[in-house]
């Protein structure tokens, strides 16, 4: 087990551990009511464990499912859980259960912020990429015009893993966890002690399972580091944002077909061949290719200018990227220099 203090405007702990040792030592005497917010999905694999585990040490559970994918961040399922809420007699005393993965920790964290002006929420994600939603506060539901457009920053109270329910992620969901972690491996070396990126990829190809315990802690550490320093996006909490100004085109042109982790992926293999760092932009394209991320239906290179040009980094409508070289920057980024890199990856992917 493994416990990471984060030092936010309102600190809470990150557990990380392969049991659920943390729900015998919370402290459920606060709250009159447990609300519990996941998805079809989750519920059908764990949620009759988890709601017994939860009515031993609190006489009232109450339970919200909401159909699993990004369609349930929406605003419509924002009122209807408002109303469950209501119904059952939820109030400000209340705490907020987010069981599940990004969606869910989004949506039910959203909610948390809103209802009743804001009751207490806690994080039990069960994804890989979750190790990065749940931490850093940011919580939203989509707009259909664009993506986590109506949202806050709204710290939980705490984020509980139990690693043991990432066995039962599909192989497509795991890639799109790794791909966060591996972003988190490159940002290593900027905010900590020392860096894991040529460990996680020695871990990647050795093929055995992971020790998730260990590696999520790791990539919380580099989340935790960042989001310390920058609680509310003004400076380096745009590293973050490495892989993600060609991956949430991808995305977005992709119809959302690609899981967001396998788009920072291929986000990741266009920024650093944008850098000219070809070793590390084939070492990533070698293992994706190995593992069969998902491949990029390709479309004319306008298409992703076009949707690149309403990345929020931009200034004065120039594309800007993150870069990782000796250290990270923000740079502004000439059209051809970005077909050129474009042609240069679609070459490898289609040779
Ligand atoms: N707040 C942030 O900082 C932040 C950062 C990155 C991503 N996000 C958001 O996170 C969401 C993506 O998160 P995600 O990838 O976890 O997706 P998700 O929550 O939609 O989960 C992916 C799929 O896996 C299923 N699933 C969840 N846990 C499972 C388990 N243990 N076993 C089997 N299946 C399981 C879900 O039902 C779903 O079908 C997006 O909405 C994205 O916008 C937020
Ligand atoms: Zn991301």
């Amino acid at each position: 087990m493994v416990t990471i203090p984060i030092a936010a405007s309102t600190p809470y702990d990150v557990i990380v551990d392969n049991q659920d040792r943390w729900i015998e030592t919370f402290d459920w005497s606060y709250y009159p009511t447990i609300w519990v917010v996941t998805d079809e999905q989750v519920d059908a694999l764990y949620g009759s464990s988890f709601r017994n585990q939860l009515c031993a040490v609190h006489p009232h559970v109450i339970w919200s499912v909401v159909e699993a994918g990004d369609a349930s961040k929406s605003i419509t399922h924002l009122e209807h859980l408002v109303s469950e809420g209501l119904r059952h007699g939820c109030d400000r005393q209340s705490l907020i259960v987010a069981f599940g993965g990004g969606m869910i920790g989004d949506l039910a964290g959203f909610l948390a912020s809103v209802y009743m002006r804001g009751v207490s929420y806690i994080q039990v994600p069960t994804t890989i990429l979750a190790h990065d939603s749940a931490v850093g506060g940011k919580v939203a539901v989509n707009h259909p015009l664009a993506k986590n457009a109506i949202g806050s920053f709204y710290q939980p109270i705490g984020v509980y893993y139990n690693v043991s329910r990432l066995a039962s992620l599909p192989v497509q969901e795991v890639r799109s966890g790794l791909g966060e972690l591996i972003k988190h491996a490159y940002l290593s070396r900027h905010v900590l002690e020392s860096s894991f990126e040529d460990e996680l990829f020695s871990a990647l190809t050795e093929r055995d399972e992971l020790d998730w315990v260990t590696w999520l802690a790791k990539g919380i550490r580099v989340k935790q580091a960042i989001v310390e320093a920058d609680e509310r996006e003004q400076g380096i909490r745009a590293w973050l944002n490495f892989g993600h100004t060609f991956g949430h085109a991808l995305e977005s042109i992709e119809a959302y077909r690609i899981p967001h982790g396998e788009c920072v992926l291929h986000g990741m293999v266009f920024a650093f061949l944008l850098s000219n760092d070809e070793t590390r932009a084939k070492r990533l394209f070698d293992w994706m290719r190995l593992n069969e991320v998902t491949a990029i239906d390709w479309k004319p290179f306008d298409h992703y200018v076009e949707k690149m040009i309403r990345d929020k980094k931009n200034r004065n409508g120039i594309i800007r990227f993150v870069l990782i070289r000796d250290s990270i920057s923000v740079e502004a980024i000439q059209l051809a220099d970005l077909q050129y890199t474009f042609e240069q990856m679609k070459g490898w992917w289609t040779s």
